[in-house]
């Protein structure tokens, strides 16, 4: 779904971000990144959307190294964007307008979705009238309404309170297989990486390294106190620290 290979960036000469990157995420695959504040993580999203050009490397979405990514994946930024001035129904069906799609042919699709997402008492709300997971949850559905089938969510917790965090894991475990999608997800969070994911690339310095997830699908959220989980915490916490 798509494949990076030896990337590299810098935004200055002297400071590079990436050298030599290499990763791949699979269709149906559910991948993290991971990285210290800075190591570049949106940045790599910013240079698969086709928001940045490389300086040197490839960036192939579902094997084609189109010069034209932008538009190609759904991609949620770090910071939330929903238009203040807009019902949730409204901001949800944005994707839609920019591609000129009739929003009325979906809208049953649509009000489907928000009952899914929990939305369904608010597609008349305004963005200050939600709660932080809620509008979280817009901003993904938002994403999902690009019909696209890499989609890239950065740090989509990372505001969240704990209590809140844990149920949106719960709820988006739930929807996981359901969704069919390629997901590519940034975070902080160690555990939300290895809760959610089937891989886990960490960022450090201008390299990366990898690790697998081997824990059986479906998963729950109460996994995090079985001792499989801590043990790949522990692995996590060695590949971090330079141990393995
Ligand atoms: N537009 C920009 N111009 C110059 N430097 C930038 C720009 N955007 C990000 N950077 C720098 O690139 C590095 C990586 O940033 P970023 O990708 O946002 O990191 P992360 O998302 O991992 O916290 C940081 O040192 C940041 O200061
Ligand atoms: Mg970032």
């Amino acid at each position: 779904m798509l494949s990076i290979q030896e990337l590299s960036y810098s935004f200055e000469e002297e400071k590079p971000i990436f050298q030599g990157l290499t990763l791949d995420v699979k269709r149906g695959e559910f991948v993290s990144v991971i990285g210290a504040s800075g190591s570049g993580k949106s940045t790599l999203f910013r240079l698969v959307t086709g928001l940045l050009e490389p300086g040197q490397g490839d960036i192939l979405i579902d094997g084609q190294k189109t010069g034209k990514r932008l538009g190609s994946v759904g991609y949620m930024p770090q910071k939330d964007l929903l238009l203040p001035w807009r019902t949730v129904l409204e901001n949800v069906v944005l994707p839609l307008e920019v591609t000129n799609e009739s929003k009325q042919a979906r809208l049953s699709e649509i009000r489907e979705w928000l009952a899914r997402f929990g939305l369904a008492e608010f597609e008349n709300a305004y963005p200050n009238e939600l709660s932080g997971g809620m509008k979280q949850r817009v901003a993904f559905l938002r994403t999902l309404m690009t019909g696209k089938e890499l989609l890239l969510l950065d740090e989509p917790f990372g505001a969240l309170d704990s209590l809140t965090k844990r149920n949106m894991h719960k709820w988006l475990l739930g929807l996981w297989g359901e969704l069919q999608k390629t997901v590519l997800f940034i975070t902080h969070d160690l555990e939300e990486a290895i809760l959610l994911s089937d891989r886990i690339y960490l960022l450090q310095g201008t390299g990366i390294k990898e690790m697998k997830v081997t824990l059986p699908r479906p998963r729950s959220s109460q996994l995090i106190y079985q001792s499989e989980f801590i043990t790949m915490r522990k692995e996590l916490e060695c590949l971090i620290h330079n141990e393995s």
